[in-house]
């Protein structure tokens, strides 16, 4: 693990392998390790980063509303600190929303994109109040209430019957979350901006990836992002959940890597 000084944060991310930079931004409320099997699955061709959002694993929590500019703008002075210019960026959900905020802002820096699991519009009305009830929850009673909620959507029945392993690495992820931070991107989730108007702009490679059982941004999301990105490829992974990369690493991989 290395730490970066940016922006008045230390921002911890793992950078292994070599050749051409692909950054995998980590979901809610997650940290890199979301990435484990994908980095192990890439690092033998490509050099890969795994940072850690502001607010979580061992980066610098803020107690202002984290906005995916905020985050977007974190990963892009990581990028400067690495002189990388140019990177192929991959996210999965809240991951997505920063990918996405980092192409409105820096289009050039981005060769490729990936989305898994993720939405291109802004929360509805009850979506932002649910958003503030939990940060609050998180700042007065810890992470469990957040485990407790979002522990059942984020992976299928089945991975919760048949793969306790996932199921302990997913809570344990959450557990480990700063609640200072875990406030901060709910905050910052909640006033985030649409980006649908983004969609037809975007003019780089896309992958689409989503689970065909994600209760939190379900297929008709991925679908949508499909019909409005020029060219983009989409792949459903049949009874993968929120968290497809971790219930169907092995096919995950696969699309990732093109095999
Ligand atoms: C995530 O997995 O990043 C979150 O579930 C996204 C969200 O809450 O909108």
């Amino acid at each position: 693990m290395s730490k970066a000084h940016v922006r008045g944060l230390e921002l911890a991310y793992e950078d292994v392998g070599e050749g051409v930079p692909v950054v995998l931004l980590h979901g809610f409320p997650f940290n890199r390790s979301l990435w484990r099997e994908q980095v192990a699955a890439l690092k033998a061709s490509h050099r890969v980063i795994t940072p850690d959002l502001r607010g979580f694993g061992e980066t610098t929590a803020t107690s202002e509303p984290a906005t995916m500019e905020m985050m977007a703008e974190d990963v892009a002075a990581l990028l400067d600190e690495l002189k990388l210019e140019r990177v192929v960026l991959g996210s999965l959900s809240m991951g997505g929303y920063v990918a996405l905020a980092f192409y409105r802002l820096f289009p050039a820096r981005v060769r490729a994109l990936m989305l898994a699991d993720t939405r291109p519009q802004a929360d509805t009305a009850e979506a932002r109040a649910n958003r503030e009830t939990l940060a609050q929850r998180a700042l007065n009673e810890g992470m469990q209430p957040i485990a407790d909620a979002m522990l059942p959507k984020l992976l299928t029945p089945a991975t919760h019957k048949e793969q306790p392993e996932i199921v302990a690495r997913v809570r344990e992820m959450i557990m480990t979350t700063s609640p200072v931070g875990a406030a901060a991107a709910l905050r910052g989730m909640a006033v985030r901006r649409d980006q649908t108007d983004l969609l037809p702009e975007i003019n780089v490679p896309t992958l689409i990836i989503v689970g065909s059982e994600d209760a939190i941004t379900p297929p008709q999301e991925a679908e949508l992002m499909h019909r409005a990105i020029r060219g983009s490829l989409l792949k459903v992974i049949a009874g993968a959940g929120h968290c497809a990369n971790l219930e169907r690493a092995d096919e995950f991989n696969r699309v990732l890597t093109n095999r």
